[in-house]
């Protein structure tokens, strides 16, 4: 496989963060670290993981056989609800580091919000790992407008990012301009909607326009807004196929065609998991 052109980067309160990277939900053993490593190879520059993934010690594997210089690799892992209170925050993050074979990490996230766990509390361990040296950046993960907002009250160190699901069928409008107000990324997840980007007409027809995918449209109308994706493959092709999305430009009028796309059902991920967790 040839390499690509690395991808370029997004600027969020002081950290760069490679626009495209890989999502490993449910990628497993053997294949989760062959991905990684092709990936990397690819000219990927980002991984995302989380400890409730049970893949860290793959994806570690992946990024080691990559030869990836480890300074060229942003690794993202996430802290799972039930590990909030700040010595277990500790814990896991440390356990994170062990089973990637890392040192650092380049961003650790909040999984989900906790309602049974202080923010402040959490956002204070967050931010102690961080001044510890085991993580450049900090970050959260399906927090609404009012949870961004309260974290960048309480957080005394800079937070990078919230990971939200985002793609051309679900309206993120509004929690994307409360990152924008505050610096931070917004970082995409599921972001060809698990797959069913490929199927839409419109993006079919308007990737078609651009000698493109479906899916490469959809992809190319976050990165164009700056956002993050992290699209996941468990297919060496669709590695390729995924990444190749920084050679073409959507005029205005397509960006308008896909954001009609919206739906009040579009979410492919159901929130109501964050509730029905066993938080302990
Ligand atoms: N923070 C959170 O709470 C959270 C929640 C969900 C996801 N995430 C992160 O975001 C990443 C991405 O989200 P996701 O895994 O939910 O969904 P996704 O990336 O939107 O879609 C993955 C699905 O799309 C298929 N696919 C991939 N490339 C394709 C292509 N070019 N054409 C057609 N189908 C394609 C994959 O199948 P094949 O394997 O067969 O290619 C897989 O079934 C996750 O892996 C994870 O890292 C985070």
């Amino acid at each position: 496989m040839s390499a690509l052109v690395p991808s370029p980067s997004v600027a969020a309160n002081g950290a760069k963060i490679p626009l495209l990277g890989l999502g490993t939900w449910e990628l497993r053993g053997r294949t989760c670290a062959r991905m990684v490593e092709q990936a990397l190879l690819l000219g990927y520059r980002h991984i995302d993981t989380a400890e409730m993934y049970d893949n860290e010690r793959e994806v570690g594997e992946g990024v080691h056989a990559s030869g990836v210089k480890r300074g060229d690799v942003f690794v993202t892992t996430k802290v799972w609800p039930s590990h909030f209170a700040p010595r277990d925050l500790e814990r896991a993050t440390r356990d994170s580091l062990s089973r990637l074979r890392l040192r650092e990490l380049d961003l650790l996230l909040l999984h989900w919000p906790n309602p049974q766990i202080p923010l402040a509390d959490t956002l204070g361990a967050l931010c102690q790992v961080k001044r510890d040296g085991l993580t450049r950046h900090i970050g959260v993960s399906n927090f609404t407008v009012k949870l961004v907002e309260e974290a960048v009250r309480l957080s005394t160190e800079p937070l990078i990012c919230n990971q939200i699901e985002c793609h051309p069928f679900l309206d993120q409008s509004k929690v994307i301009a409360a990152c924008r107000k505050n610096n931070m990324a917004v970082v995409a997840y599921s972001p060809i909607a698990r797959g069913g980007a490929r199927n839409d007409k419109l993006l079919a027809r308007i990737g078609a326009a651009h000698g493109k995918t479906a899916t490469q449209a959809g992809l190319r109308y976050l990165v164009q807004q700056e956002i993050v994706v992290i699209p996941r493959t468990s297919k060496e092709q669709r590695l390729a196929e995924n990444a190749a999305i920084f050679d073409f430009v959507l005029s205005a009028a397509e960006m308008e065609e896909i954001a009609g796309l919206v739906r009040r059902d579009g979410r492919v991920v159901d929130w109501s998991y964050s509730g029905r967790m066993h938080w302990d």
